[in-house]
């Protein structure tokens, strides 16, 4: 039976490997950033998406500007615990960066459109270099709470075709699989965290849908699988912003170490102490990041 197309922008590849289109931010991300600027926030070539814990990494801008995102009418308020909501733009080492002080989630019952409205922002702000940092649950039993892991992969447990709310691009189709995660970039960021004096290490992130954290069997399982952390955010910004071309490191914060033969109890309050107890290391990937980073990308062209 011939293989049938699932969607306008998912097609299956003659090895039955998916392959996705790629896409530019909607019209309303681009009006949105367009606000942006006009109440004085600024373009930038990096961007950052601050996970639970993370927030306070908006301090260490120079010059920062701060709005809510709310205020634009495109970015949803999160009810997640440490989730401000703000929009921040600065510099770091006199390089411009727009961050982005918190994400909406899936379990607090955001649709899949939702969840890469942020990303979109950022790119339609000239971002063309994405850090994206959550915090997560280790699988490996070595690992310590507060030690860094940039991904060098993911398994996308609750599959569902991240930015395919994107525009059409139908001018730079391409399979964009192999290249979700920058792997040069991922190993500057590597280095530069080992080279701060912080436990890192490169590892492959699982994604749960959540709300709640997992149960010992299911920690037994995502550790057969050869998960090293698992977290409930991330993959729809990762897919979203590799669809756009934006090149993408994303630093996981392992928060609490999944021991199921003696289980430590995890609630929200830990994750977001331990997670802003990490933030020298991710400080430093930030760092490295804006050294080579370029200009923003131009803004979109009136169409
Ligand atoms: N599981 C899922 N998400 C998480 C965890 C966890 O153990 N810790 C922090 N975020």
């Amino acid at each position: 039976m011939p293989q049938r197309d699932h969607s306008e922008t998912h097609v299956l590849s003659p090895c039955g490997r998916p392959t996705v289109r790629r896409g530019r931010p909607r019209a309303e991300a681009t009006a949105a950033a367009e606000q942006v600027v006009a109440a004085g926030g600024s373009r930038a070539a990096v961007g950052m998406v601050l996970g639970t814990g993370m927030g306070g990494l908006v301090e260490r801008l120079a010059d920062a500007w701060t709005m809510l995102g709310v205020e634009t009418g495109w970015l949803a308020r999160s009810t997640a615990t440490g989730h401000a909501g703000r929009i921040a733009c600065g510099t770091v080492d006199g390089v411009p960066v727009v961050m982005l002080q918190g994400r909406v989630h899936g379990y607090e019952g955001f649709p899949p459109e939702m969840l890469t409205r942020g990303v979109e922002l950022l790119a339609a702000l000239g971002v063309r270099r994405l850090l994206v940092t959550n915090a997560s649950g280790g699988l490996r039993p070595t690992m310590t709470s507060g030690e860094l892991v940039i991904l060098s992969d993911h398994i996308d447990l609750v599959r569902k075709p991240w930015g395919d709310a994107l525009e059409p691009c139908p001018t730079a189709a391409g399979d964009i699989h192999a290249a979700l995660y920058d792997s040069d970039l991922g190993e500057r960021a590597f280095v530069a965290a080992r080279r701060a004096g912080v436990i890192a290490r490169r590892g492959v992130y699982a994604f749960l849908s959540g709300p709640s954290y997992e149960t010992r069997a299911e920690y037994r399982m995502l550790r057969r699988i050869e998960a090293d952390v698992v977290g409930m955010s991330t993959v729809p910004e990762i897919v979203a912003a590799a669809r756009m071309g934006l090149e993408v490191v994303a630093c996981s914060v392992v928060t609490n170490v999944a021991r199921p033969d003696a289980p430590e109890h995890t609630d929200a309050e830990d994750v977001c102490r331990l997670a802003a107890d990490a933030a020298d290391g991710v400080w430093a990937i930030l760092r490295e990041l804006v050294q080579d980073a370029g200009p923003p990308a131009a803004p979109a062209a009136n169409e």
